[in-house]
């Protein structure tokens, strides 16, 4: 079965599960999107300039069986690069990087403290928007007060808001005032994060896949912790991109459109729900930020 897709304030449409690749090598990257695409049917990857590897998705890009435009693209401007005229240079580096004139979708990666660069680099990605190469542009990590600002700015409005999100943290919050604003919800870390994860002062590493209720439901299923925690994403009309470079989980975490969590399943999950981030608060990262 398809992927279902969704329809962005841009008029585009988004696969709802996609390949994240945080973590993996340039060459790990390459291997994974390329099996992805061509051997598991994603149709939706999502990298960023700060994870190093835009190169690696350029090449499985160019060597995959599928056209480029029936892969939905998604890359992030890095901190270091706000303000009007870096943002407008890091694009083009990552479209070299990338190997292709046009992305899906561009995001900033993280909201910074300085308010006046990252407006500056709000009207960037406007420009960019607006001359096509971007079909459409958003943000990560932003609160509703960072998307306030963007809405008083008046102009476009981001299509998307990339945020930590699992059943530990279901941003609802976030996810209302999005839906008030017709802003697509994402999820990274969907499954709770990397084992390297937990690099927040108050954050702490992945146990989702491990959970004994995720576990428990996984088992009424016959599927897998990732597989359930992937639906309930999925039936939450959140868009999600799952990480993983190899093969077998690849597929797997794509393999989840033909069973649905019941109200049981759903409102055990909803149990799990403790605010514990694996990441950094927003409010609180500065990281790479030019001044
Ligand atoms: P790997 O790439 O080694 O497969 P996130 O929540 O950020 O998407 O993180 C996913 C993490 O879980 C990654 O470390 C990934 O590791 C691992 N992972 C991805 N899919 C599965 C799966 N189906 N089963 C178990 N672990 C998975």
């Amino acid at each position: 079965m398809t992927t279902p897709e969704i329809t962005l304030n841009s008029g585009t449409t988004i696969p709802q599960l996609g390949l994240g690749v945080w973590q993996a090598t340039n060459d790990e990257t390459e291997r994974a999107v390329r099996y992805a695409i061509d051997e598991a049917g994603y149709r939706h990857i999502d990298t960023a300039a700060a994870y190093g590897n835009e190169e690696g998705v350029g090449r499985a890009l160019a060597s995959a069986s599928v056209p480029r435009e029936d892969v939905f693209v998604t890359t992030k401007l890095w901190n270091a690069d706000q303000g009007y005229e870096q943002a407008l240079q890091a694009f083009d580096a990552s479209m070299k990087k990338l190997g292709t004139d046009y992305v899906d979708l561009y995001l900033i990666h993280w909201p910074l403290q300085n308010r006046e660069r990252l407006l500056r680099t709000w009207d960037a990605l406007e420009k960019i928007a607006e001359s096509g190469r971007a079909k459409a542009v958003g943000v990560c990590n932003f609160e509703p007060h960072h998307l306030q600002l963007l809405i008083d700015r008046g102009g476009m409005l981001p299509a998307v808001d990339q945020v930590e999100l699992h059943p530990h943290l279901p941003q609802n919050e976030i996810r209302e005032f999005a839906n008030e604003h017709g802003i697509v919800v994402e999820s990274w870390s969907p499954l709770g994060g990397t084992s390297n994860s937990g690099w927040g002062p108050n954050s702490k590493p992945n146990t989702l896949l491990v959970d004994p209720i995720v576990t428990r439901i996984a088992d009424r299923h016959s599927k897998s912790p990732a597989q359930v925690l992937i639906r309930w994403h999925l039936q939450n009309g959140l868009v999600v991109i799952p990480k993983s470079v190899h093969e077998e989980r690849i597929s797997q975490n794509i393999d989840v459109f033909d069973f649905e969590l019941d109200d049981l399943d759903l409102s055990e999950l909803a149990t799990l729900d403790d605010g514990v981030r694996v990441g950094m608060h927003p409010d609180e990262m500065n990281m790479g930020a030019p001044d």
